[in-house]
This record gives structure tokens, C-alpha cells and sequence, in this order.
């Protein structure tokens, strides 16, 4: 959360690179933004609330600067204000931050005492003014960054200027991401890569508890004990085509319309050479218990990744939550593997399982979009699920994508067969979904105070995440429930109009969902049946009905998401939402 770019380099460039980062780094967070540059020997810090754009009107005349730094906030202490926004600055620091200081309070207390008088409710604020306070005393940049670093606790990507230095960016490093661009004779800080990659592929990957100094011609990176350490540079292989609307209205709908292409490429990837394509994965065989962890969609992903593995490895798997999985007792064991899932291999709850467990010795897989990402650089096996750069808040072709991957580890592992043309009418079916849309359906849910959605098994992990979808862009109160648990609490806060969205495509435990939609329906709920065409018979009593065509078994989730993806669309367009960046989220959760 939170995106941090900066620029040193040619005083013509820094505007527009600040800028340009910034709207592309837009969707780690966006209720205010700020930048800081030097205006000669001076720092001005521009900031306002909002998103970047918003910005931009503050931008009088043309800035003129070789560096500066720029932040895009995703609030943690204190609201989206001006006062509270980044860039934040005391003595002669401006400082920019991801992350989050833990021990800020009991830092600002001591500060206070020493004369620091805060003017905002952040943590940032106090991790610049702690570091104005060393330079005092050492009158030493880089080893104040130093001191400043042992004394914080949680986590930080910072980029600092210093009007000590108005040629360099200053930068340090710990659990959040943070990378340096390589150009001529010009250097780029940010949080990704893909925020600077319309100036430059190449870049150097900053790793906890690592700081330096990053001028136009060269970058100096430092150890906790002080050493410099040598840098390998990298080349980012992706591009930023996929991060393009391509004439539609939102992302969202763009990285629907792309699902059908994104598993056509996976699976054709696995088939061209299943042996090829396993190679770089763990030997299943030798695990006698897995654990999924993942948050959000890619947990919901992991549900069904469980169904899978269990039913055709037939290992037991636990799935987790990973902001609940590393607070939790962890039983070891070398026969153990752990998957972590993640969109865009930063996840901070994942990532802390996944450091973890290797300290515990276990074998870790992950399963990730985001080339190069933290998750994909620690994990002992990485597979790629290869679904492009997704942009809007609301994952769908990633997460679909992370279905498939399991679905194909399933397939790879062991003697379950799939055909050719299971996967091609798979392909029609999805394409003929993107096409369709439910007015009705819409309009009767568009106003509704709760919505509930239910299913059993695979139906359910659907559920979940058909209900976290309409939730986070349409702001709709809905959630999901196993079916058989309603009648436990829930079925009371069933009234007349009720909405209830019961997906069913399970054959082996069909029957006792309806028997579930019954009760519902007997108390007044309006029932939309979301229900295989193998399994339709006259449901007329049912208030609508989306039919998932014949698809093969293995790949009926695949299937049957589409529709309940595209309805939320459709019920937050009517809604007149930002679907794209919903309210209080962003796409990367890089704090805990
Ligand atoms: C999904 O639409 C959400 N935006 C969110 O739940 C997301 O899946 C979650 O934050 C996990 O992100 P990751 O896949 O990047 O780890």
C-alpha cells in the first residue's frame, strides 16, 4: 500500500517522471498524493487530497528540478488529509513512506520531550523527525538513516531528500517493497517496477535492511553493518501493454474480457510439454500434507485449490487466511509443503507466513502473477500464473488464473485427465458470459440492504468470493455462507425479499443445497439460482436462474465465476461506483 517514486537525474524529466510514476503507481493507493523536490538548494513539497490528478492542479508553473520524490497514500495513522499526506518533512529531511512504524507512538513521545512538535497524526512524520534529529548530532546522512533504522520497528520503503545533498535520493528498506531504476545517467526509486518501466527496464532489487544513496550516476547500498553491498542489475521481461484500458470503461471489465485468453494460454502452456512444465515445481508425491495460504480472493482461490489437490492427490490440505495462519501454532514437518498465493507477491500477511515456514524448515510453492515479486524471489518453487498486469482493485482474470494453477498441479500430479475439447468449450462458454448481462437481476439487488450468497464444497468457496466482489466495488452488504449452516444463526435475518444467490454446481451434494434454497425460499427469500445445466431441472419456483452450459466437472468453477464477477460489475456500474479503485482499498496490502 502506498506508492513511492522518486527521480534524480535531468532537470526536465523529474515532473513528468514524478507524475507519470505516480498515476501508475495510482492503485497501491490513492487518497492523497504529494511531491517533494528541490527548488535550488530549497525543498517545496506540494500535497493534496484525493488522487494524483488532483495533484496536478497544484502544479502552477513548470517544475525545473534534477530530483525529487513522490508518494501516493494509502492512510494508516491518521485520515486522508493534506496535513496527513506525504511527502512529510522535518529540519532539513523530506521523507516518503510505505509501511508502518509500530513503535511511532513511544518514538513521538520521547521526540516531544526533546522539543519535536508534530503538526500531523502519522508515523511517518515521527521516522522523519527521528531522523532529523540524528543528522543533528552526526551531521551524517547515510549514517543517520542507520541509526534511524536500528531504532524502527515495522515496516518501511522510504526515499528521503536531504537539502544537505539536493543530488541524491536517499532510500531504506525493510518488509516493504522497494526497487531502484537504472537508466543514463538518470535513476528512478519506486515500489515496482512497472511504475518506471515507460523510462527504463532495468533495475536493482533493495532488500531488507538495506539502505544508501542513489545519484544519477550511480547507486551506493548499504548493510546493518555498514558494509556496501554489490547489486546485481535485472531486466524486467514484461511490458505495459496489459496496463492499458484498450477502450473499455474500466479495467475491471477489460481483465474480465481477457479471462477466456489468459487460461486458453495457460493450459496450452502445460500441454505443449507437461513434463517441461512441472519441472520447476516440488515433487508431490513426497508430501504427505499441504497448507494454502493466501489472503482475500487468492484465499478463496485456495478453497478451491484444496478441493482439488485432495480430491485427485488425495493429500490433505489446510487453507488459511494469512493474517490469522502466522499468529497461529505452526506444526512443522518436513513431509509439509506451503503454498502461498498471491496476485501481486507482496502481500504483507502472506509474505510473513512465507518467511515463516522457512524458518521452520518446510518447502514452500508459490503461486503468484507479479514477475520478480517478493513472494516469487523467496519461495523455494515459484509458478507463474501468468495472467498479465491486472490494474483494478478487484482481481478476476489473476484470480482466475490462480484456479487454473492448481487445477493443472492436479492434473500434472496425477492420472486425471482433461481433453482438449473440455478446455475449447470451456473458452466459448466464458466468451458467451461476457457478453451476457441480468438487468433484472441488477436492478433488484442494486437497492438491497444485504445479500446473502450460499453453496456447499466448491459452490461455496464461489460464494465467497462472488460475495467479496459485489462487496468491495459495489458497497453492497452481502456475505457467504456453506448452505448447511444457515439454519446455525444466519436463516433468521431471512425476511420477505430477502435476496439470496445459491450457487449450485456440485452434482455429488446438489440435492441437500436446494433442500437449503427450500428453507430459504419458504421464508420469503428471492432466490437467484446460479445452477449447472447437468443439474437444472424446473426450479420455477426460484426467482431467477443463471444456467452454467455443460463444461467439464474439473473445469466447471472456471466457468461458473463469470457471470457473478460480471454482475458485480454490472450492479456497481448502475451504482455509479469507482469500480476501479474502490473506496478504502487498494491492490497491493503491503501492511499488516
Ligand atoms: C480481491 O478482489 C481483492 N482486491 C483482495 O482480496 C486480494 O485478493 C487480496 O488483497 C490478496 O492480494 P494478493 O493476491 O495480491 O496477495
Amino acid at each position: 500500500m502506498c506508492g513511492i517514486i522518486g527521480y534524480v537525474g535531468k532537470k526536465d524529466k523529474t515532473q513528468s517522471v514524478l507524475m507519470d510514476g505516480l498515476t501508475n503507481l495510482e492503485y497501491r493507493g490513492y487518497d492523497s498524493a504529494g511531491i517533494a523536490y528541490f527548488d535550488s538548494q530549497n525543498i517545496e513539497i506540494l500535497k493534496q487530497k484525493g488522487k494524483v490528478h488532483t495533484l496536478s492542479s497544484l502544479i502552477e508553473k513548470p517544475i525545473s528540478t534534477c530530483c525529487g520524490i513522490g508518494h501516493t497514500r494509502w492512510a494508516t495513522h491518521g485520515k486522508p488529509t493534506i496535513l496527513n499526506a506525504h511527502p512529510h518533512q522535518h529540519g532539513k529531511f523530506a521523507l516518503v513512506h510505505n509501511g508502518i512504524i509500530e513503535n511511532a507512538d513511544v518514538l513521538k513521545t520521547k521526540l516531544s520531550e526533546e522539543g519535536y512538535q508534530f503538526y500531523s497524526d502519522t508515523d511517518t512524520e515521527v521516522a522523519v523527525a527521528l531522523l532529523d534529529c540524528f543528522y543533528q548530532r552526526n551531521h551524517d546522512i547515510l549514517l543517520s538513516i542507520y541509526e534511524l533504522m536500528k531504532r524502527l520497528e515495522g515496516s518501511y520503503a522510504f526515499a528521503i531528500l536531504c537539502e544537505d545533498d539536493p543530488d541524491s535520493i536517499y532510500i531504506a528498506k525493510n518488509e516493504s517493497p522497494l526497487i531502484v531504476g537504472v537508466g543514463n545517467l538518470e535513476m528512478y526509486v519506486a515500489s515496482d517496477v512497472p511504475a518506471i518501466l515507460q523510462e527504463t527496464s532495468k533495475y536493482i532489487i533493495i532488500e531488507d535492511m538495506e539502505y544508501g544513496k542513489v545519484e544519477k550516476d550511480g547507486v551506493h547500498i548499504y548493510n546493518m553493518e555498514q558494509e556496501e553491498v554489490s547489486k546485481e542489475i535485472l531486466t524486467f521481461e514484461g511490458t505495459m501493454d496489459s496496463a492499458k484500458k484498450n477502450g473499455y470503461a474500466h479495467f475491471m471489465l477489460k481483465e474480465m474480457m481477457e479471462e477466456p485468453d489468459v487460461l486458453k494460454n495457460l493450459f496450452q502452456s502445460y500441454w505443449k510439454d507437461p513434463d517441461a512444465w512441472k519441472k520447476n515445481l516440488p515433487d508431490f508425491e513426497k508430501y504427505r500434507e499441504i497448507d494454502i495460504v493466501a489472503c482475500g480472493s487468492a484465499y478463496h482461490a485456495g478453497m478451491i485449490g484444496k478441493c482439488y489437490l485432495e480430491n485427485y492427490l488425495g493429500i490433505p490440505v489446510a487453507v488459511s487466511l494469512a493474517s490469522e495462519y502466522r499468529y497461529q501454532s505452526i506444526f512443522s514437518r518436513q513431509d509439509k509443503l506451503v503454498i502461498l498465493v498471491s496476485q501481486s507477491g507482496e502481500t504483507a500477511d502472506t509474505l510473513a507466513c512465507l518467511k515463516l515456514v522457512q524458518d521452520y524448515g518446510m518447502d514452500t510453492l508459490a503461486i503468484v502473477n507479479v514477475v520478480g515479486s517478493s513472494i516469487a524471489r523467496i519461495a523455494d518453487y515459484v509458478l507463474y500464473t501468468n495472467a498479465g498486469y491486472e490494474i483494478a482493485v478487484a482481481t478476476t482474470k489473476a484470480y482466475i488464473a490462480q484456479v487454473a494453477s492448481f487445477l493443472l498441479i492436479a492434473l500434472a500430479f496425477s492420472k486425471t485427465h482433461l481433453e482438449l475439447e473440455d478446455v475449447k468449450n470451456l473458452y466459448v462458454v466464458q466468451k458467451q458470459f461476457l457478453e451476457k448481462h441480468y438487468s433484472e437481476i441488477v436492478n433488484q439487488l442494486s437497492d438491497a440492504s444485504r445479500i446473502f450468497f450460499i453453496g456447499r464444497q466448491v459452490d461455496y468457496a464461489i460464494a465467497m468470493e462472488a460475495s467479496l466482489k459485489l462487496k468491495e466495488i459495489s458497497y453492497l452488504m452481502s456475505d457467504a455462507y456453506a448452505a448447511g449452516e444457515l439454519k446455525h444463526g444466519t436463516i433468521s435475518l431471512i425476511q420477505e425479499g430477502t435476496p439470496v444467490i445459491a450457487v449450485v454446481t456440485d452434482p455429488n451434494i446438489a440435492e441437500k443445497t436446494i433442500s437449503n434454497i427450500k428453507e430459504v425460499k419458504a421464508r420469503g427469500a428471492y432466490v437467484i439460482l446460479i445452477i449447472s445445466s447437468q443439474l437444472d431441472e424446473s426450479f420455477d419456483w426460484c426467482d431467477q436462474k443463471i444456467v452454467i452450459p455443460k463444461v467439464s466437472t474439473l473445469l466447471m468453477p472456471l466457468a461458473t465465476i463469470l457471470p457473478l464477477q460480471m454482475l458485480a460489475y454490472d450492479i456497481a456500474l448502475a451504482k455509479g461506483c469507482d469500480i476501479d479503485q474502490p473506496r478504502n482499498l487498494a491492490k497491493s496490502v503491503t501492511v499488516e
